[in-house]
């Protein structure tokens, strides 16, 4: 028996008894699972702290949901197929049983490099098996992984690395994407400057980049992979964890400050990505499941590994970017491997929409059945190309929409049961119940409305807290409506009674599916010695989403072209490239009220291009500077 639902009749029984009885619903649903002792309490929880505990006096470990469990039916099954950045070079499968056997060697090497249960683990590689390897392995013997995605820099990393204590970091000499290499292990040099918790480095071999191997400090993993041989490759049974022991830590950016720490446990999320997985792809025995997210992010923790894992699925991950060598990449990967489901990014669409179907037509797509979108907003054009070039008109679009903090999917359709429409997320899965607000803290009721979109319930995915500081997870998440998880997203309600996610209503921009806060980014750019102030909005970008637009005020010591270059370069350094803004406009002035905040509304308006009207300017201290910078950016295009 297994917890899938198959008609739009039984998702709705489905949904009924997750409201009426959440937990008999997720009890039931959790005895799908392998645990070494059975939970005495599904849920105990207040939003008001917030705590929040899911299946309480279990013990289990996820790596046996994820592996041991399939040995016995599905060892030889390929539980991972690996498509490299160059397709000259060969693909790698790795079945349940070996991959389970590399998890265990690669725990040992944790192991004698003295990490234990509860230690955290910052793991920075390229999209290569040892990446889900590495993962799979500290959750094995009960480490806190901190996977940071391969686009960050070192000081980010730094920071990610400093504010959990991370005593290991695996990483890799380097890391190919398109037609550039990354010098992973010479940034992570560059970041351990900063970090004193970090006792040992595992650098993997995969590009050849040249690196410095510091005495005491750095190991070569191929090395310690040897001595656990020549330790006659001991098993390593996996460590017992309760419940709520913590899993992970994900970075994810806010309105406000450095990014935080979102922390996910362990059973609560196994069982919510694995039930999540299941029901809104339809996973069916060897269908073969590609998501092109970087495991560095939520979409590759949750739907490459932990949830296509636990359900025993094939899950394929590609080292490289949908562009090289040129953009039909993943319609050859979808030939090659016979791909059945498509999880990608309204970007990666849209980006490939643009260089023209020549790159589709001549593929054989005929294995794909069914398809799924996350990250973004997906437009209409965007959504009836992937419909009708990639699924050829018959394969259904789940539309997913869920946070960092989530978990795992909260609000989409589940592909070929519910119904679907072009830009909606449609309904919410069994166990989720989300609701509108209106600014006064009062919930919409009804149909055709808009409003902030809360949860009213837990889920078990959701996040407990922020690494070493639940107070902010409190006041980002919990205080803004009582009782309530607030998303920080806009929503409407359609006639129907159907979700459409509108967008973020604070200052969190979404670049290409890439969660990044203005104040980061104003920050950063505020690093630059010529930077008196900035103010950083989104604009709607033909490709990206939303692109970055910066006005900021400097002295130029050199031209500007030259400043804004150098500025360019400040942002890369300090958060990383997919942080730089699009557009910089210099300005003398911020439009600012009389007790001296920026009217980022008015900010936005000029950076959309619509300066018809700003609406009530009357609490500017100095209206004239909305004019000079309207002029300046006309003067830019
Ligand atoms: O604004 C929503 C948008 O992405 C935000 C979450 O970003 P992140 O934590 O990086 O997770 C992304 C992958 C799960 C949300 O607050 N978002 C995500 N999915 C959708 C979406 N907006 C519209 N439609 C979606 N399907």
């Amino acid at each position: 028996m297994s917890f899938q639902i198959n008609t739009f009749e039984a998702y709705q029984e489905a949904y009924q008894k997750s409201l009426e009885d959440p937990k008999a619903f997720w009890g039931e649903i959790a005895e799908h699972f392998f645990w070494k002792r059975k939970w005495s309490n599904v849920l105990e929880y207040n939003f008001k702290d917030p705590d929040i505990r899911w299946f309480e006096g279990g013990k289990l470990n996820i790596t046996e949901n994820c592996l041991d469990r399939h040995i016995y039916n599905l060892g030889d099954k390929p539980a991972i197929i690996w498509e490299p950045n160059d397709p000259q070079e060969a693909h790698r499968v790795l079945t349940y049983k070996q991959l389970l056997a590399k998890v265990e060697q690669f725990a040992v090497v944790l192991k004698n490099n003295n990490i234990r249960k509860g230690d955290r683990v910052c793991i920075y590689l390229p999209m290569v098996p040892e990446l889900v390897i590495a993962t799979l392995a500290c959750a094995r013997i009960g480490a806190i992984h901190s996977v940071v995605f391969g686009g960050f820099s070192a000081t980010s990393i730094a920071d990610r690395i400093n504010d959990a204590e991370c005593k290991l970091v695996i990483t890799s000499d380097g890391g190919f994407r398109g037609n550039k290499v990354l010098e992973l292990k010479n940034i992570v040099d560059d970041a351990l400057v900063q970090c004193k918790s970090v006792e040992r480095v595992i650098v993997l071999t995969r590009s050849r980049t040249p690196v410095s191997m510091i005495k005491g400090r750095d190991v070569w993993w191929e090395d310690e992979i040897k001595n656990v041989e020549t330790q006659g490759n001991p098993a390593c049974p996996a460590e017992e964890m309760d419940s709520e022991d913590p899993l992970f830590i994900l970075y994810t950016s806010g309105s406000t400050g450095t990014p935080k720490g979102v922390v996910h446990t362990t059973a609560g999320y196994m069982v919510y990505t694995g039930y999540t997985f299941s029901n809104v792809f339809q996973y069916q025995p060897n269908e073969v499941y590609f998501c092109t997210a970087d495991i560095g992010w939520i979409t590759g923790h949750s739907y490459i590994v932990y949830g296509p894992l636990s359900q025993g699925a094939t899950s394929l991950m590609f080292e490289g970017i949908p562009t090289y060598p040129d953009a039909g990449r993943f319609w050859d990967i979808v030939e090659k491997h016979k791909v059945n489901i498509l999880y990608t990014a309204p970007t990666a669409i849209r980006s490939l929409m643009a260089f023209g179907d020549e790159y589709v037509d001549n593929k054989d797509l005929s294995s794909i059945k069914k398809l799924g979108s996350v990250g973004e907003p997906i437009n209409e054009e965007a959504w009836h190309w992937f419909s009708e070039k990639i699924g050829k008109g018959n394969a259904p679009i789940a539309d997913t929409w869920w946070q960092t903090e989530n978990g795992g999917i909260l609000i989409a359709p589940m592909a070929g049961v519910s119904p679907t429409i072009p830009g909606y997320a449609m309904l919410p899965l069994p166990g989720v119940q989300p609701c509108l607000m209106d600014e006064n803290g009062k919930e919409i009721e009804g149909n055709d409305v808009t409003g902030n979109l809360c949860i009213k319930f837990p889920w078990p995915g959701m996040l407990r807290t922020t690494w070493g500081d639940h107070e902010r997870c409190q006041k980002t998440y919990f205080s803004t409506y009582e009782n309530m998880y607030f998303t920080g997203d806009g929503c409407y309600r359609s006639k129907e009674g159907y979700y459409r996610i509108t967008g973020r209503v604070d200052d969190v921009l979404n670049v290409s599916g890439h969660r990044i806060g203005t104040a980061e980014v104003e920050n950063a750019i505020n690093m630059h010695s010529d930077v008196v102030e900035s103010a950083v909005v989104g604009y709607p970008h033909p490709v990206k989403g939303q692109g970055i637009y910066a006005y900021v005020i400097a002295n130029h010591h050199r031209d500007e072209e030259g400043t804004k270059q150098d500025i360019l370069k400040t942002v890369t350094r300090l958060i990383g490239a997919i942080a730089k803004p699009d557009i910089i406009q210099f300005v003398s002035d911020l439009p600012k009220t009389r007790s001296g905040k920026i009217m980022r509304r008015i900010l936005r308006k000029i950076a959309e291009g619509d300066t018809s009207s700003f609406g009530d300017t009357s609490t500017l201290l100095d209206p004239s500077v909305v004019e000079k910078i309207v002029e300046g950016a006309e003067a830019q295009k």
